[in-house]
Formats: structure tokens, C-alpha cells, sequence
């Protein structure tokens, strides 16, 4: 991976920063986006400095931001060899309580800029017959969430969307991976307001636990990875379950309590 370019959205805090410090680690050169500057710029110097980090300061879920972000890469000749999308937001209540305004740049954070960030750069990848493409989806994309009802749809779209094209891009040297976090320790849940939730009591795993799992999936070129082996029991299970049962069972874990 050495000498390769990654650009990683989200990459402020959580599991973007960690994705940050694991491909550093590997000799990746970064680009970080994300929209605080201050911290974007501070990771820069810890990975590497201006020769092998560049921090691009971008509101994805503004219009123009995915463009604004592939024209400042084509400006400075950068061609992209590893995209991680990973920046998104949740948002937990009863939905008819949730201002629309943030339902609808989260919906365009977590879908919108990650098909256009993903067709910008894959054509790229396509034409040298090698990249990668890691989108962060959620095992909350597995079922419907009462009280994440639109995050978790917004997920389910990134899985149908990552796994879709897979199949299309068999074979062509690009490989994607839909990657599937269970609950992570990350400023995730303060933003979504989860505090008042079950499902936050639940046990989580580190950021960087998570992106190792990534990274070492992304070598064996797997599509679907579910980092915590307590998720993939629960989704196992699951999925003989009623769908009923299965919503009943999300909705108490994110059913606000007092
Ligand atoms: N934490 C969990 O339990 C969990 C579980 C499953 C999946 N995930 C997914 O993992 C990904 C990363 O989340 P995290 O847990 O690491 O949460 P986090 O610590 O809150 O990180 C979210 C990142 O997204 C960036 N971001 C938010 N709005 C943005 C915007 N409009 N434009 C550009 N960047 C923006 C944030 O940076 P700025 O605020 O500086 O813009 C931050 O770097 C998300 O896609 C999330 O859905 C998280």
C-alpha cells in the first residue's frame, strides 16, 4: 500500500480519524475532509505533514462540496487509489419530532455525497485497473430502526448501493467493501443525541478495532465486513427472525427513555 493516496471523509474524529492513523501507518499519502479545520489540520502533522497529508476543509453535505473536493485534487494532480466514506451523522427521536432541516443533510451526507464522491473518483480507478472504494455503512442497515427511522434507511441504501457495485465491477481491478460497525466509541452518538437510548448501553468497540478489521478485509478484497463478532451473531440470528419481531426489537433499543 505504500506511497498509495487515500482520500478519507470524516476524518475530524472517530472511525475516519482512525482510518487516518491505520493508512499512515500502512504509507498511505492522505487526504482529509471533513468540515473542522483545526483538528483536520492538527492529524495532518501527527501523520506525516504537508509532504504526505493534506487537509481539505469541506461541508459534504453542502451542494458543490463532493465537486469542490475532486476539483481541488485535479488542480494539485492528485489521482485517488483508496476513497473512504466515511463522514455521516445520525439523528434519533420519533421522526415527526425531527427538525427537517437535519433529516435532510444527513440524508444528503450519508447517501448523496457518497454516490457522487464514489462517481467522481471510480472512473479514475477504472481506467488504471486498480482502487478501492470503503463506505461505512451501519448493521443498522440491516432492519428498520424506530427512532433512527432515517438513518438507518440512509444505510440500508449505502449497503444496497456498495453490494450492487460489486457486481458490476467485477473483475475490473477495483474492489469495494461495505463496511458495517455495530456500536463504536466515536462523538457519533453526542451528535445523534443518543443518550437517552438502550441500544447506547450496549457493549462497543474501538474505532481502531474497527478499521483493522477493515483494512485487513480490504486486503482479502471482502465486500461485506461486520467488525464485531457480537453483531454478526445478533445479524445471524436475525435474519431468520420475523421482520416484525426484528423491528420490535430495534425500536425499544433507540425508544427515547427518561
Ligand atoms: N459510532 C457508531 O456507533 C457508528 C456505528 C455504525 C456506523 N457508524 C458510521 O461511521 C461513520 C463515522 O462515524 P463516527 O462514529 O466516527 O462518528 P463521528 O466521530 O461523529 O465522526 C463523524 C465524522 O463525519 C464528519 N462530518 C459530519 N458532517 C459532515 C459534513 N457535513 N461534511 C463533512 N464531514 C462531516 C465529522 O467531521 P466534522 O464535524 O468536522 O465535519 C466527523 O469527522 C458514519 O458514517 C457513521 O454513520 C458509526
Amino acid at each position: 500500500m505504500t506511497g498509495r493516496r487515500a482520500v478519507v471523509t470524516g476524518a475530524s474524529s472517530g472511525i475516519g480519524e482512525a482510518f487516518a492513523r491505520g493508512l499512515a501507518r500502512r504509507g498511505f499519502h492522505l487526504v482529509l475532509v471533513a468540515r473542522r479545520a483545526d483538528r483536520l489540520q492538527k492529524l495532518a502533522g501527527e501523520v506525516g505533514g504537508a509532504d504526505r497529508a493534506l487537509a481539505i476543509p469541506l461541508d459534504l453535505a453542502a451542494p458543490g462540496g463532493p465537486s469542490a473536493l475532486e476539483a481541488e485534487l485535479a488542480r494539485r494532480g492528485l489521482a485517488v487509489d483508496l476513497l473512504v466514506n466515511d463522514a455521516g451523522v445520525g439523528l434519533t427521536g420519533p421522526f415527526h419530532d425531527q427538525p427537517l432541516d437535519r433529516m435532510l443533510a444527513m440524508i444528503d451526507l450519508n447517501t448523496r455525497a457518497v454516490v457522487e464522491l464514489t462517481r467522481r473518483f471510480l472512473p479514475g480507478m477504472i481506467e488504471r485497473r486498480s482502487g478501492e472504494v470503503v463506505n461505512v455503512v451501519s448493521t443498522s442497515a440491516f432492519q428498520p430502526v424506530p427512532f433512527f427511522a432515517v438513518y438507518a434507511a440512509s444505510k440500508a441504501f449505502v449497503l444496497s448501493f456498495t453490494e450492487a457495485l460489486a457486481g458490476e465491477l467485477k473483475g475490473s481491478g477495483v474492489v469495494v467493501q461495505a463496511l458495517c460497525p455495530g456500536l463504536t466509541d466515536s462523538e457519533f452518538h453526542h451528535v445523534a443525541g443518543t443518550g437517552r437510548v438502550l441500544f447506547t448501553r450496549t457493549h462497543s468497540m474501538r474505532p481502531e478495532a474497527v478499521v483493522e478489521r477493515s483494512l485487513r478485509a480490504l486486503e482479502k478484497g471482502r465486500l461485506r465486513v461486520i467488525p464485531g463478532w457480537r453483531d454478526r451473531l445478533v445479524l445471524r440470528v436475525q435474519s431468520v427472525a420475523p421482520r416484525a419481531v426484528v423491528r420490535r426489537v430495534a425500536g425499544e433499543l433507540f425508544r427515547p427513555r427518561d
